[in-house]
């Protein structure tokens, strides 16, 4: 068999004298695929490093009052729900160097807690999670790896309404209408049509123990190769590709 794709790369005096950029992973997938636990499972191994989350949910726009008082017909899986521009604002001033004020979102009351905030701090690694990640171009081209968790609908489905009847004060009659009106559309629309420009997909979300071994394998290759550019100036870097 032929012997993996491989390049040699000499890193310049301007890479190893860079301040280091941090590494930026997206992590996509269908409502209730499982994207939290797959993050969870990444950043515990990645112990050894400084590791922020970001979650896409926490840019939810708040309801103007006329949208509250019509919330089972307001579509939160549409990517106009989002402000995708302070989005971008957190992982450009994250990428920085920089700490962000993260916005918290209330999921009862469909809107942001005004007064509080989470403070996020610059780290090695940034890890941004949400439905819709994949769907803008500028948000994507901030990214250094692109994860997708595939997890079967049904599987998904089932989760949902335990997790909404649960933890977001819904009754299953709005979970299941929610679900045939705006969910299951956009997922198809917008969430799908995304899982192209994922690098790895992960099938069986959280459940995938070697798929989360390689791709943090993989990340601390990343991560050290950085490390060993700026110990060993002359050392030349042989990078290869693989595929799960
Ligand atoms: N949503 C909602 N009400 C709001 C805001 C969002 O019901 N006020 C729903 C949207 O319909 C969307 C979902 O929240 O489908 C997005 O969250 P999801 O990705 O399901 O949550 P995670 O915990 O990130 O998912 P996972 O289980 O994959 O970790």
């Amino acid at each position: 068999s032929s012997p993996p794709a491989s390049s040699a790369t000499a890193p310049s005096v301007a890479d190893v004298n860079a301040p280091k950029q941090p590494f930026v992973i997206g992590v996509s997938g269908g409502t209730a695929s499982g994207k939290t636990t797959v993050c969870d499972m990444i950043i515990q191994q990645l112990h050894d490093h400084r590791v922020v989350l970001v979650n896409q949910d926490s840019f939810y726009r708040g309801l103007t009052p006329e949208e509250s008082e019509r919330v089972h017909e307001y579509n939160f899986d549409h990517p106009d729900a989002f402000d995708t521009e302070q989005l971008l604002d957190c992982i450009k001033t994250l990428k920085s160097g920089q700490p962000y004020q993260v916005p918290i979102y209330d999921f009862k009351k469909h809107r942001r807690c005004s007064d509080s905030f989470r403070l996020v701090n610059a780290s090695d690694v940034i890890i941004l999670e949400g439905i819709l990640v994949f769907h803008d171009q500028r948000v994507r081209s901030l990214m250094n790896m692109k994860i997708f968790v595939d997890t079967d609908a049904d599987v998904r489905l089932a989760r949902r309404i335990r997790r909404d009847t649960v933890e977001r004060g819904r009754d299953l009659d709005s979970v299941l209408e929610q679900y045939a009106k705006f969910v299951k559309p956009a997922f198809d629309d917008f969430v799908l049509p995304s899982k192209k420009y994922a690098d790895v997909i992960i099938p069986r979300g959280g459940d995938n123990h070697v798929a989360i071994d390689l791709i943090v394998q993989h990340i601390h290759t990343k991560l050290g190769q950085h490390d060993l550019c700026k110990i060993y100036p002359n050392v030349y870097v042989i990078q290869s590709t693989f595929q799960i």
